[in-house]
């Protein structure tokens, strides 16, 4: 895969029938980013009338990046309700409008369109049960399910009565839930019998049970039917939602919340240690969500938009439901995977639903792309009108094949750069304003101000190459980290005082361009999803054969990085193909199978400095089978391990 430097650049200016119908042209976004930074009360201020507030605030921005007494509070006065926002209040116009198209797993299945009064009542219905069953305002609920409407209902339940919710991924192990139900602890979860992708079953009631045994807490398990699938069961817990919420009430009014009030935690790996819980809150959250959603996909009424994340990611959350939602769109949920029943399943279901807006991850595309066009070119895709990436920096390749053969140069490319930790898009094109570069995400969304510095902290000016890091407060932030703001603090806002530290590394060219170029600590990003290289290295230190392990990313065709796992074994030992495999099996079931290695070099020794510190930067370069380079290996304690490692390397080209 080539790098930025050796593309031959190109650009796509904004044609006039891109601009004719958008929201922002570029003297708009020109004007309106000059007022968001130079003026944010009043810019904010306005854009927040986007929503429904049930008292009004009269504070919009109270908020300071200073070291150690970071603090962010948005419309800090103002009160209102998500649930009322994304549902209560499109009865009147689009109550018999769909909210949610759901597409299954087996596409013989029949797809199902929930209209916003159907929504409602599941959502007052599903919240009358959490109530019954004894959840109250600021209690946190862990949602452990598929990609199942009931998902959305769970959520905007939550939401209605002031619950936080802490969505966990399907695909991690009963572990992680076990991790995540204590860390926040969770007193409730909700789940389903079984989930299904690509075709094979995902035993969640049976996981969740497994966690519950190592995390205690929970009292009650909400499960949603679905597969249909036996199930183990524990009288007194275990409740059928379908059962409970045929019992209860179809009206349940939404608890009035305050902006700052939490709305959700949601875990994801840092450099250091077990996952931090990332708390977001009510109003600058949503505002934040609905107007990027607008104005990035530019979102008009009657569209139907399709995010193919999952719900148990950041992306599902802001961009599958809450923001989607609050701007009263049709919002396309799909169960399955890209390449069941085969690799035309995405442009099928385009065709399907005549989906106009598109969002997926660059790994996604790169693997369909190597499936070939044929894929693609059997399906119309003719309502297709905008495209857009997340998750990891998109080679120009893959963005030159989902503009040519995807989109036909007829959609626009959004490519969106936003964490976990910001809510919401923070550099992206504007499709009616932006001149596209294929592998840059762009410029920065209103009131975002990015910035690179060097390694010591200096602001670096111009084309440049450096850290990322944003200066001051955007609306749909996070707040802390959940139960341990000093984290928050430390983690980021102490490498450079006064300044938010994204993790990311990133060039800005001539024409003041930002290309992410990825992390600079030690998270990975494996087909899109963060991966701390701390927590595979605990998952391989448990296992009882294994004495140290090192773990490192390595450039990955498709996924974009992969695994290279370096372990040392107890003395007496044997470093078989046996164990190796056994040691994928053991993270798979530790953390999920995203963190299955992909590589595992038996390692008599790793090298360390004279003080004992792994020298992770000889790790990489093995592993990118760069190891011609090693650099500086003179202050190596024994500088004999770093040739048995070469020597051994498992990634060779
Ligand atoms: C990476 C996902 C390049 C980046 C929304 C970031 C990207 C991490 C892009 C956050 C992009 C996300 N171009 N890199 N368009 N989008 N990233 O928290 O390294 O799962 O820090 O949020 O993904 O991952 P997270």
């Amino acid at each position: 895969m080539s790098e930025h430097k050796n593309y031959k650049l190109e650009t796509v200016a904004v044609p006039d029938e891109w601009m004719d119908r958008a929201y922002i042209d570029k003297a708009l976004y020109e004007r309106g980013y000059k007022q968001s930074v130079e003026d944010p009360d009043t810019f904010w201020g306005k854009e927040a009338k986007r929503l429904d507030w049930i008292k009004p605030y009269t504070r919009v921005k109270n908020t300071t990046f200073e070291y150690p007494d970071v603090s962010i509070k948005w419309f800090e006065d103002g009160t209102l309700n998500v649930s009322a926002n994304c549902v209560d209040r499109h009865l009147g116009q689009r109550g018999d409008h769909t909210a949610i198209i759901w597409e299954p797993d087996d596409p013989n299945t029949p797809a199902r369109h929930i209209t916003y009064r159907e929504l409602y009542e599941n959502v007052c219905r599903f919240a009358n049960v959490l109530k019954a069953e004894g959840v109250k305002k600021g209690d946190r609920v862990t949602i452990y399910l598929p990609m199942i409407p009931e998902a959305a209902y769970a959520m905007l339940a939550c939401a209605r009565i002031g619950a936080v919710h802490s969505i966990v991924f399907g695909g991690f192990s009963p572990d992680s839930l076990a991790g995540r139900i204590e860390d926040c602890k969770s007193g409730f979860v909700i789940t389903a019998d079984e989930g299904l992708r690509g075709g094979r079953k995902i035993p969640l009631k049976a996981n969740t049970d497994t966690a519950i045994d190592k995390s205690g807490h929970v009292q009650k398990v909400l499960v949603v039917r679905h597969t249909g699938g036996n199930v183990p069961w524990t009288e007194g817990r275990d409740v059928w939602l379908d059962e409970a919420m045929a019992k209860v009430d179809a009206e349940c009014p939404p608890e009035e919340m305050n902006a700052e009030d939490p709305l959700f935690i949601l875990y994801t790996s840092g450099s250091t240690g077990k996952p931090k819980g990332v708390l977001h809150t009510t109003g600058g959250y949503l505002v934040f969500a609905a107007m990027t959603h607008q104005y990035v996909f530019d979102y008009h009424e009657g569209d139907i938009y399709w995010c193919t994340a999952d719900v148990g990611w950041v992306t599902g959350h802001s961009y599958i439901v809450y923001g989607p939602l609050a701007n009263g769109a049709t919002t396309l949920m799909f169960e399955g995977v890209p390449n069941y029943p085969d690799a035309s399943r995405f442009w099928q279901v385009v065709d399907k639903h005549k989906v106009n807006i598109f969002y997926t991850a660059p790994t996604a595309i790169r693997a369909l792309m190597g499936a070939g066009d044929q894929y693609v070119t059997g399906a119309s895709r003719k309502s297709l009108r905008l495209l857009g990436t997340v998750g990891e920096p998109i080679n120009p390749e893959a963005w030159e094949w989902y503009y040519h053969v995807v989109g036909e140069t007829r959609c626009p490319i959004v490519d969106t750069w936003w964490q976990t930790e910001t809510g919401g898009i923070l550099i992206t094109p504007l499709p009616g304003a932006t001149t596209l570069k294929p592998g840059s995400a762009t410029l920065p969304f209103f009131g975002v101000q990015p910035a690179l510095v060097d390694a010591d902290g200096k602001t670096l000016e111009g084309e440049a190459s450096g850290n990322l890091v944003i200066l001051d407060a955007w609306p749909g932030m996070m707040r802390t980290v959940y139960g341990d703001h000093q984290r928050f603090v430390e983690t980021y806002f102490s490498a450079y005082k006064g300044k938010y530290f994204t993790g990311d590394g990133c060039r800005r060219d001539a024409d003041g361009y930002y290309w992410i170029t990825g992390r600079v600590d030690d998270v990975i990003n494996v087909s899109g999803h963060r991966m701390g290289t701390a927590e595979v290295e605990s998952a391989l230190v448990s296992h009882p054969k294994v004495s140290e392990a090192a773990v490192v990313g390595y450039p990955h065709d498709i996924k974009g990085q992969g695994i290279y796992c370096y372990v040392t074994l107890m003395s007496g030992e044997e470093g078989e193909d046996a164990l190796k495999k056994e040691l994928r099996e053991w993270v798979r079931n530790e953390i999920g199978p995203i963190a299955s290695p992909d590589h595992i070099q038996f390692a008599p020794g790793l090298p360390k400095t004279r003080s004992g510190k792994i020298m992770r930067r000889i790790l990489r370069k093995i592993a990118e089978d760069e190891y011609g380079n090693l650099g500086d290996t003179s202050t190596l304690a024994d500088p004999g391990v770093v040739s048995d490692l070469v020597e051994n390397r498992q990634n060779r080209r």
